[in-house]
C-alpha cells in the first residue's frame, strides 16, 4: 500500500515510518517542519534504506495537498501533523484551533475528492481530561481541558460526524499515552525545541548535562511515591499500533477509537530510577509545587487495541530509558547537528 503521512518528520510519525517501511509499504511524507526536521526523514532512510517522496507543505494548503492525492496513488492516511504544546495552546488558542482543526477539514476534504477514506488519526489520552477513574477505558466521559486537548476531542467528534455523513470512511482514532523511548539504531528519536515540557526529555537533557537539575512536580499525590504515575509506552511498540489500525481501516469502515498504552502506571521517581539505572549514573533533582492541570494517575486499559487490533505493547520500562538514552547521548542537540561518536 501506499501510506501518506502527515506529520511524518515529527517524534512519533517518523518511528511509524520506519515500521510501514520496514513492512514493505510506500510513503508519502507531508511536513511543514514546523517542529521537526528533514534530517529525521534523512535517518529514516538511512534504518530502512529505502526512499521515499517528502513533500514540505501545510495541510492548509489544499492546492499543494490536491497535487500529492493527484500525482500518487495513495490509498490510506497516517495524521500525525498539528501543534501540541498545552502551555502554548492556552496562550495562542485561536493558532491551535484553526491550525489543527482546519488543517484535519482540508485533509479529510480533499481526501473525499479523491475517494480515499481510510484514516489513522493521532489523538491523545488527553481527552480523557482529569478523570480519576483507572485504568482509563474508551468509554470513560471525554473532557479535554485545554486548547490542545481540545483540538483532539473537536477532531475525533468532526471524524464521527464524518462517518455519519459517508459511511464508506473508516477511521481509527488512536489515543497515545506516554510516548518516550527511541528507536534502537538512536538514529532517530524526540527533538523538542526549546526546554523540554515532558519528563523523559527533560531528563535526558539533565543527564548529558544541558539542563542543571529535574523538577519534580509535586510528591503529595496519592501514589505509590507521591510523585505522578503516568502509562510510558515505547515509540516504536506505538508505531507499530499504527500498521495494527492501518490493517484495521482497510477491512472495515466506521470509527473505533482505541487506548494506545501499556496498561501499567510508573512513577516520576520510578522513571528516574530507571533512567539512573540505564544510564549509570545518578541524576539530579529537587521536589517542587504540583503543575497546574496534571492528574495523579494516568494508565490505559489497553485491552480493546488487543482484541480489535491485536496490538500490544512489547517493551518495558528498561527498554524505553535505555533507547531514549541511546539517542539522547549520540545526538546532544537533536537533528540539530551531526551525530559526533
Ligand atoms: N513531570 C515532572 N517534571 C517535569 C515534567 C513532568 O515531574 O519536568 C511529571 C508530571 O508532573 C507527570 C509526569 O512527569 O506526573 C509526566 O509528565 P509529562 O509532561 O511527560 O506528560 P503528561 O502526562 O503531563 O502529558 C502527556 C503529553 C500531553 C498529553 C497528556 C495527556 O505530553 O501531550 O499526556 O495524556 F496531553
Amino acid at each position: 500500500m501506499r501510506i501518506l503521512v502527515t506529520g511524518g518528520a515529527g517524534f512519533i510519525g517518523s518511528h511509524t515510518c520506519v515500521e510501514l517501511l520496514n513492512a514493505g509499504h510506500d510513503i508519502v511524507v507531508i511536513d511543514n517542519l514546523l517542529n521537526s526536521h528533514t534530517e529525521s526523514l534523512n535517518r529514516v532512510r538511512e534504518i530502512t534504506d529505502v526512499s521515499f517522496d517528502f513533500e514540505h507543505a501545510n495541510l492548509l494548503d489544499r492546492d499543494k495537498l490536491r497535487i500529492v492525492f493527484a500525482e500518487q496513488n495513495i490509498d490510506a492516511v497516517i495524521h500525525f501533523a498539528g501543534l501540541k504544546a498545552v502551555a502554548e495552546s492556552v496562550g495562542k488558542p485561536l493558532y491551535y484551533y484553526h491550525n489543527n482543526l482546519a488543517s484535519t477539514i482540508v485533509l479529510c476534504e480533499v481526501m473525499g475528492e479523491y475517494g480515499i477514506k481510510n484514516l489513522v488519526f493521532s489523538s491523545s489520552a488527553t481527552v480523557y481530561g482529569q478523570t480519576n477513574q483507572v485504568p482509563i477505558k474508551e468509554e470513560t466521559n471525554l473532557v479535554a481541558t485545554n486548547p490542545y486537548g481540545r483540538t483532539k476531542l473537536m477532531i475525533e467528534e468532526i471524524l464521527r460526524d464524518l462517518y455519519i455523513s459517508d459511511n464508506e470512511w473508516s477511521i481509527a482514532l488512536l489515543r497515545y499515552f506516554n510516548p518516550v523511548g527511541a528507536h534502537s539504531s538512536g538514529l532517530i528519536g524526540e527533538d523538542p525545541n526549546g526546554i523540554p515540557n515532558n519528563l523523559t526529555p527533560y531528563i535526558t537533557q539533565v543527564a548529558v548535562g544541558k539542563l542543571p537539575e529535574l523538577k519534580v512536580f509535586g510528591n503529595d499525590y496519592d501514589t505509590i511515591d507521591g510523585t505522578g504515575v503516568r502509562d510510558y509506552i515505547h515509540v516504536v511498540d506505538l508505531a507499530k499500533g499504527h500498521l495494527k489500525a492501518l490493517d484495521k481501516v482497510m477491512n472495515n469502515t466506521g470509527v473505533e477509537a482505541y487506548n494506545l498504552g501499556t496498561g501499567k502506571g510508573y512513577s516520576v521517581l520510578e522513571v528516574l530510577s530507571a533512567f539512573e539505572r540505564a544510564i549509570g549514573k545518578t541524576i539530579p533533582y529537587k521536589i517542587v509545587d504540583r503543575r497546574h492541570g496534571d492528574v495523579a494517575v494516568s494508565y490505559a486499559d489497553p485491552l480493546k487495541a488487543k482484541r480489535e487490533l491485536n496490538w500490544e505493547a512489547e517493551k518495558s520500562l528498561d527498554d524505553m530509558c535505555r533507547d531514549a538514552w541511546n539517542w539522547q547521548k549520540n545526538n546532544i542537540n537533536g537533528f540539530k547537528e551531526e551525530v559526533i561518536k
